[in-house]
C-alpha cells in the first residue's frame, strides 16, 4: 500500500515536461527528450524535454534580457515580496511538491515533508529579507599625493549578472532553493539546469515561481545532461557567474569550463566528514546521532558522518548500537507509509555503492550490519557499518555517497583531530562530548566548513555552509552567500570646493 497521490502529481507526471525559457514552456532544439526514472522500481516516471547548447544558449539570451530589463527596473522591495511569495506558494503546495521529490529521488515522503520542502520555503524567506539589505560602505580616503584633497568615497553592491547554476539529485527542490534564493535576493537572472536523474521538482517550481509574479526570463530551468547542457552552460561566454554543486570530479571540469571568459565560480563538493564520539557522551544522542549522520537521505549527502570515530573504551559499545539502529531501518519505496529509507537515487548509484562495498569486503574490511544489496527491483541498499579498516582503504578514502558508514577508535584528542582531517575533503563534522571545553577545542582544530556539537544535520537558511579543501569554493545560505552573487564597486568622487 502506497500513499494515493494527488491529482495534480499524477497530471504533472503524465505529460511531458518541458523547458522552461524567457517563462514560456518549449520542446528542445534538438526535439530530444528523456525519461527520468522511479528509483523505487526502475520504471520510468516522466518524460522530460532534454536541453542542449541551443537551448543554454536561448536562455542565457533571455536572462540577459530580463537583467538589463524588467529585474533591474524593481525596487529591491518588489523583488524581495516575490521571493516571499514563491516560499508561501511551495508551502501552499508542499504535498504535492514533497510527492514529487520522493517520486523522482526515492526519499521517503514523510522526510520530504519535514525537510526538503519546509526548508526550501524558509530558504525563499530568509533571503526574500536579505533584498532589501544590500549595502555598501562610506570610505575615508588619505591619499598621500594629495593631502590637501576631499574625495567622497563609496562602494556599490551590485549583481553579478547572468548567473548558471548547475545542481545534483539528492535534495533537487532544496538544491534549486539554496540557489536561486540568494542569486535573486541580489538581483541576477538565473539558468538552472537540474540533475537528470530528479528534474521534475525544479520545473514545478519554475510554474510557481511565474505564479509569484517573476518576470519573464529571470528564471529559466534546463533539464538535461551534464556532459552536454551542463557543460554548455559552463563554458558560454554570457554567463557571468556559474555555481555547482555536485562531485569534486565535475567541480574540476567546471573550473576549467569555467576559463574561458573567466567567469566568476562557486562550488559545493564531496565530503568524507568526520564524526566523532569521546567517552564521556551521552550513548542515548551520540548512537541515534551517529546513525542518523550517515544513515539520513541514504547517505546521499555531501555532509553524511561517513567517518565515525569513536573512542576506544566505547568503541564496542557505539558500534553495535549504530549496526542495530541499521538492521532495524525499514527499506520501502518513498511512497509507502512505512518506509524509513527508500532507494538510491539511480541504477548507477546503485552499482557505485555495491562497487564500494565490494571493495571494503576485498581490502579487509568487516561488515557488522548490512553490506549488499536488498531486493532485486529498485535501487535498494541495505545500511551497512564496516569495521577493521585502515586509513589507505578506499572506502575510508573516498566518498561513497550511500548508507555506509567506516567506523574505527581513537585514544585521545591530538590523535583525533590530526585523523579527522587527514582527508582531502573538509565539508562536515560531528563532535559527541559533555566537555564544552573539549568540544569547542576540537571544533577549531577541524579543518571544514561545518562541525556540529551534540547534533547533526541541521541546517537552517541563516548558517552559512561550505567546504575547506578539495569540498569546494565560497559558502552557501547566511550572509556570506551574498558576496558570491555581488560585485563590488568603488566610487571615488573628489570634492572641489
Ligand atoms: P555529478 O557531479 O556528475 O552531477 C551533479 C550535476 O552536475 C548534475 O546536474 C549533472 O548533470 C552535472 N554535470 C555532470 N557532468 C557535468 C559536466 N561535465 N559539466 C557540467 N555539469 C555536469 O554527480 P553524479 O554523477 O550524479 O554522482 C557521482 C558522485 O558525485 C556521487 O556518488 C557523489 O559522490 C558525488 N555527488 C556529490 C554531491 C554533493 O552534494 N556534493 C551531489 C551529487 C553527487
Ligand atoms: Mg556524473
Amino acid at each position: 500500500m502506497t500513499v494515493t497521490l494527488e491529482k495534480s502529481v499524477e497530471d504533472f507526471i503524465a505529460t511531458p515536461r518541458r523547458l522552461f525559457i524567457d517563462g514560456q514552456w518549449v520542446e528542445a532544439a534538438s526535439g530530444k527528450v528523456f525519461a527520468t526514472p522511479n528509483p523505487a522500481t526502475g520504471e520510468t516516471l516522466a518524460q522530460v524535454a532534454e536541453a542542449d547548447a541551443e537551448d543554454v544558449d536561448r536562455a542565457v539570451r533571455a536572462a540577459r534580457r530580463a537583467f538589463e530589463g524588467p529585474w533591474s527596473r524593481m525596487t529591491a522591495s518588489q523583488r524581495g515580496r516575490i521571493i516571499w511569495r514563491i516560499g508561501d506558494l511551495i508551502e501552499e503546495h508542499a504535498e504535492e511538491l514533497a510527492q514529487l521529490e520522493s517520486l523522482d529521488n526515492g526519499k521517503p515522503l514523510s522526510v520530504a515533508r519535514v525537510a526538503d520542502i519546509p526548508l526550501a520555503a524558509e530558504l525563499f524567506r530568509y533571503m526574500a529579507g536579505w533584498a532589501t539589505k544590500i549595502e555598501g560602505n562610506t570610505i575615508t580616503l588619505s591619499p598621500p599625493f594629495a593631502p590637501d584633497a576631499a574625495f567622497h568615497a563609496y562602494t556599490l553592491r551590485e549583481p553579478v549578472g547572468v548567473v548558471g547554476q548547475i545542481i545534483p539529485w539528492n535534495f533537487p527542490l532544496l538544491m534549486a532553493a539554496w540557489k536561486l534564493g540568494p542569486a535573486l535576493a541580489t538581483g541576477n537572472t538565473i539558468v538552472l539546469k537540474p540533475a537528470e536523474q530528479t528534474p521534475l521538482s525544479a520545473l514545478r517550481l519554475a510554474e510557481l515561481m511565474a505564479e509569484a509574479g517573476l518576470p519573464d526570463g529571470v528564471v529559466n530551468v534546463l533539464p538535461g545532461y551534464g556532459e552536454t547542457a551542463g557543460a554548455a552552460l559552463a563554458a558560454h561566454d554570457g554567463v557571468n557567474k556559474i555555481a555547482f554543486t555536485g562531485s569534486t570530479e565535475v567541480g574540476k571540469l567546471i573550473v576549467h569550463a569555467a576559463a574561458g571568459n573567466l567567469k566568476k565560480v562557486t562550488l559545493e563538493l564531496g565530503g568524507k566528514s568526520p564524526n566523532i564520539v569521546f567517552d564521556d557522551a551521552d550513548p542515548e544522542l551520540a548512537i541515534p546521532g551517529a546513525a542518523n549522520a550517515i544513515f539520513f537521505n541514504h547517505g546521499q549527502c555531501c555532509v553524511a558522518g561517513s567517518r565515525l570515530f569513536v573512542h576506544e573504551s566505547r568503541f564496542e559499545q557505539v558500534v553495535a548500537g549504530v549496526a542495530d539502529i541499521a538492521r532495524g531501518i525499514t527499506l520501502g519505496p518513498g511512497l509507502h507509509p512505512d518506509t524509513q529509507m527508500g532507494p538510491l537515487v539511480s541504477d548507477e548509484q546503485l552499482r557505485r555503492v555495491t562497487g564500494y562495498l565490494d571493495s571494503g569486503r576485498e581490502e579487509g574490511a568487516r561488515t557488522v550490519a548490512g553490506g549488499s544489496r536488498y531486493g532485486e527491483r529498485g535501487y535498494f541498499v541495505e545500511p551497512t557499518v564496516l569495521v577493521d579498516t585502515r586509513p589507505d582503504m578506499a572506502v575510508v578514502r573516498e566518498e561513497i555517497f550511500g548508507p555506509v558508514v567506516v567506523a574505527s577508535p581513537f585514544a585521545d584528542l591530538d590523535e583525533i583531530a590530526a585523523q579527522a582531517n587527514d582527508t582531502a575533503y573538509g565539508l562536515g563534522a560531528g563532535i559527541w562530548t559533555r566537555d564544552i571545553s573539549k568540544a569547542h577545542a576540537l571544533a577549531r582544530k577541524i579543518r571544514a566548513g561545518t562541525v556540529w556539537i551534540n547534533c547533526y544535520n541541521v541546517f537552517d537558511a541563516a548558517l552559512p555552509f561550505g567546504g575547506y579543501k578539495q569540498s569546494g569554493w565560497g559558502r552557501e545560505m547566511g550572509h556570506e552567500v551574498l558576496e558570491a552573487y555581488t560585485e563590488v564597486k568603488a566610487v571615488c568622487a573628489q570634492l572641489h570646493t
